[in-house]
């Protein structure tokens, strides 16, 4: 089946690759010129494991194509995907403004019956809008559909996740959107034996909010029980042990930390929150997670301030810039936090990661940069661990204890034993133990 994907950032590049990968025909269309220059080289514009050698394969095999004609994406094929981002407005609402403009230049396109399918993140009832702009903006009475697909892969496991979703959720209204969507999602489901989920479209949009927005509740809530277990003497990895062992609850999102960031927890708990006001339903409980998830941050530069007292003129280093493993994505990363509050503080910083380092360098041009972490912690005064990297899990820390000028870390992963970490002689602060 031939497919037109709209939005070749994180999720249409990875969906267009896995697309091509089960047999489909895809052309990936962005704005950004630049962007899709450098996919035409091969060059890729984020670090996801795997990606490269996906994409290459199928540019190679004449199934991927990347244009920055919206025009020959409407043309090219019946079913478009849309996936653009949908960033954060000034007041938490979700800025559709990217949604809307490509409805509006598919509907002046369209010649023929078109699916328009929402794979970007959107708020409950989008699809009426869209399909409301569609009918405003195309130019004879043309037939089309609107569709939900909400995407649910991860960062850092993206091409596993769409590859093996634990569920395909579609939000249709036709038979006929229905059943090309089936087609085109038949290979996944045959391989993976997910779930095809179909429904209606508010459902689906709404289905995609519902779940980001639980998952943050999980890790703000078990960051709330490390906070009692700070003033109680528990040890917070042992409860969520404890918890996790539970069917009912289950181990994943309940590890404590420096709280959650991306491009997806943070702005849709706060468009979900925005979407329930306006509807007239106070959502309290996501309220609260948001505010534990500000506060965790806020207490881990606490815990570095007191160690340092005065942190002008410090060397501080930062081990771990993207918002987690496996990507290089520092969209709303805890990193960018730590270094405006530590540069407000004039302190002297030096960044490490494996490979957000460019991106990081990119809003914070000045800092020193490393490749190797024991060459990052070199006469730093304290070193703040942000993401949980194999490498800092792995660090030599005989190595790492003779760099530094103080042996003070400030993990927000958990990575060491606090016990351990004392015997070797450092200053070790971590979330909940
Ligand atoms: N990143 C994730 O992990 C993830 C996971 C699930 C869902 N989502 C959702 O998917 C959507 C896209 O997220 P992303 O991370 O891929 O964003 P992104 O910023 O990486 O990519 C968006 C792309 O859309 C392009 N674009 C914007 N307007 C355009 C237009 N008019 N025509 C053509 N291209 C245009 C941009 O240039 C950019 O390349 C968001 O709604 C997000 O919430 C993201």
């Amino acid at each position: 089946m031939k497919i037109s994907i709209v939005g070749t950032g994180y999720v249409g590049l990875v969906t267009g690759a896995c697309f091509a990968e089960i047999g489909h025909d895809v052309l990936c269309v962005d704005n950004d010129d630049a962007k899709i220059e450098r996919l035409k080289t091969l060059d890729m514009p984020i670090y996801e494991e795997g990606l490269e050698e996906l994409v290459t394969r199928h540019v190679d095999a004449g199934r991927l194509r990347f244009s920055i004609s919206i025009e020959e994406g409407t043309h090219y094929a019946q079913v478009i995907f849309i996936a653009v981002g949908t960033p954060p407005g000034s007041q938490g609402q979700a800025d559709m403004s990217y949604v809307e403009r490509v409805g509006r230049e598919v509907a002046q396109h369209m010649s023929d019956y078109r699916l328009l399918v929402e794979k970007s993140t959107v708020p409950v009832n989008t699809g009426k809008q869209l399909k409301r702009t569609i009918e405003k903006y195309s130019k004879a009475d043309i037939p089309f559909d609107i569709a939900s697909n909400p995407e649910f892969l991860r960062e850092g496991r993206a091409i596993r996740d769409a590859l093996n979703p634990d569920r395909i959720v579609i939000g249709v209204e036709t038979e006929r959107a229905g059943s090309i969507l089936g087609e085109l999602y038949e290979p996944i489901v045959r391989r993976s034996g997910c779930e095809l989920l179909v429904m209606d479209i508010a459902s689906a949009e709404l289905t995609k909010h519902a779940s980001n927005s639980f998952l943050a509740m999980k890790i703000s809530f078990i960051n709330a029980v490390s906070r009692v277990c700070e003033l109680t003497g528990a040890d917070i990895e042992r409860v969520a042990h404890g918890m996790g062992l539970d069917k009912r609850i289950g181990p994943s999102f309940l590890k404590a930390g420096v709280g959650y960031g991306g491009s997806c927890f943070p702005k849709d708990v706060d468009a979900f929150v925005r979407i329930a006001d306006e509807v007239g339903y106070d959502f309290a409980i996501l309220k609260c997670v948001q505010a534990i998830n500000k506060d965790q941050r806020k207490r881990l530069m606490q815990k570095l301030q007191e160690e340092l007292w005065v942190v002008a003129e410090k060397t501080i280093a930062i081990l771990g810039l993207a918002f987690k493993p496996g990507t290089d994505d520092i969209r709303e990363a805890p990193s960018l936090y730590f270094a405006e509050k530590l540069l407000e503080a004039k302190a002297h910083l030096r960044l490490w990661d494996p490979v957000a380092n460019a991106k990081f360098a990119a809003c914070y041009p000045a800092p020193a940069y490393f490749t190797d972490p024991v060459e990052c912690v070199r006469g730093a005064d304290a070193a703040v661990l942000l993401t949980d990297w194999p490498q800092l899990k792995a660090l030599d820390l005989a190595k790492v204890k003779a760099a530094m000028a103080c042996p003070i870390v400030i993990d927000g992963r958990n990575l060491f034993d606090p016990a351990d970490m004392a015997a070797r002689g450092f200053t070790y602060h971590c979330v909940g133990r």
